[in-house]
C-alpha cells in the first residue's frame, strides 16, 4: 500500500510540472477513478483543466446530477448531452467486442470536440494499474485505455494513478475529501448499462437495466459487495395479473473481490434476493424473471459482455 499523503503530493508536482501553462482535459465517468484524478488534477492546475462528463446515456440513474453536485466547484466542468447520438451509434451491434469500439469511438468524437474547444494539450486519466495489464493482455479491450490516446492528438498523457489498486484510489479519494458517495461508490465500467445488456442496445432494454441496476445498488449496498449489478440478458415467458408475457430476463450480481481481477459470487441472503426481485418485476411491468448468479470470475466475467 502506497504512503497516502506523500502519494498525493507527488502526484500534484508531477501533474503541475508535466502540464505546465498548457490546457488539459480530462473525461470523467462519476467513478471514483477519474472523479479522483480530476481533483488531483484540478488541484494541481485549476481552471486549466476542462473536466468533460459525457452524457452516454449508458450510465447509473442520477449519475450526471450527481456529476454536477460533486464537481460543482469546478468553474469549467463541462457536460455533454450525447444520449441520442450513442443510441444512433449502438443501433443493430449485437457482438460485445463491437458494442465497445463504438462506444469508445462516439466518446473520442465527443471528446475531441471539446478538447479542441478549449485548445487542450494535455490528457489526463484515471487509468489504474489493473486497467492497464488487463489491456495489455487480450482479455478485453477497455475502451477507457487505448484508442482515444492515438486518435486525439495531444502532447502528453498524464495518468498519475497508473500505478494504484482500487483500494489505493479509494484511500487517496477520502484523503482529497471526495464526496463520500463517490469515493466508497462501486466500480462501474466505461461503456456503462450497455455491457449489462445482451444484444443490442435499445433505450427499452436501457430502461430496464438503469432501474434495476439502481435497485441492486440500493438494496445490496450494505452487504458491502465489492460490485454489485443487475444484467438484462434475454426474454421468457411469465405471468402478469391474468396474463402470460414474455418480459425481459435480468440477472442479478453480486461479488467480492479485491481488484476486479478474480472474484467471488457473494452469499447474499434469501430475503434480500426476494426484495430484489419483488421490487424489479414489481417496478416494470417488462421484466417476466429475475434470476442470482452464482459463478465465481473465474470462470465468469463480472460484467456480462
Ligand atoms: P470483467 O467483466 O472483465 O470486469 O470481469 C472486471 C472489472 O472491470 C470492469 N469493466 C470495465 N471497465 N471498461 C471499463 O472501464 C470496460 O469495458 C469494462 N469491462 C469491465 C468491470 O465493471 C469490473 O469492475
Amino acid at each position: 500500500m502506497v504512503d497516502v499523503d506523500s502519494f498525493i503530493a507527488d502526484a500534484r508536482e508531477e501533474i503541475a510540472e508535466e502540464i505546465g501553462d498548457a490546457n488539459a482535459v480530462i473525461a470523467l465517468s462519476g467513478g471514483v477513478d477519474s472523479s479522483t484524478a480530476a481533483a488531483l488534477a484540478y488541484d494541481a492546475i485549476g481552471d486549466q483543466l476542462t473536466p468533460v462528463y459525457v452524457d452516454t446515456g449508458l450510465m447509473r440513474k442520477g449519475e450526471t446530477d450527481q456529476i454536477r453536485e460533486t464537481f460543482a466547484y469546478m468553474d469549467s466542468l463541462q457536460i455533454i448531452d450525447a444520449k441520442d447520438r450513442f443510441l444512433d451509434a449502438l443501433e443493430g451491434i449485437t457482438d460485445p467486442e463491437e458494442k465497445r469500439h463504438a462506444i469508445g469511438e462516439q466518446f473520442i468524437r465527443e471528446f475531441e470536440t471539446v478538447a479542441r474547444e478549449v485548445d487542450a494539450d494535455y490528457l489526463v486519466q484515471g487509468t489504474i494499474y489493473p486497467d492497464r495489464i488487463e489491456s495489455e493482455g487480450t482479455i478485453k479491450s477497455h475502451h477507457n485505455v487505448g484508442g482515444l490516446p492515438e486518435v486525439v492528438d495531444f502532447e502528453g498523457i498524464v495518468e498519475p494513478m497508473r500505478d494504484l489498486y482500487k483500494d489505493e484510489v479509494r484511500e487517496v479519494a477520502r484523503e482529497l475529501d471526495l464526496d463520500e458517495i463517490v469515493a466508497e461508490r462501486m466500480p462501474f465500467p466505461g461503456p456503462g448499462l450497455a455491457v449489462r445488456i445482451l444484444g443490442e442496445v435499445t433505450e427499452e432494454k436501457l430502461g430496464v437495466a438503469r432501474e434495476a441496476n439502481h435497485v441492486v445498488e440500493e438494496e445490496l449496498i450494505e452487504h458491502e459487495p465489492w460490485q454489485a449489478l443487475a444484467a438484462v440478458i434475454g426474454k421468457a415467458t411469465g405471468v402478469k395479473g391474468d396474463n402470460r408475457v414474455h418480459g425481459w430476463v435480468v440477472a442479478v450480481r453480486s461479488v467480492e473481490s479485491r481488484d476486479g481481477m478474480t472474484a467471488r459470487a457473494q452469499n447474499v441472503d434469501w430475503d434480500t434476493l426476494q426484495r430484489i426481485q419483488s421490487r424489479i418485476t414489481g417496478e416494470n411491468e417488462n421484466v417476466a424473471r429475475v434470476l442470482y448468479d452464482v459463478t465465481h470470475k473465474p470462470p465468469a466475467t463480472i460484467e456480462y459482455e
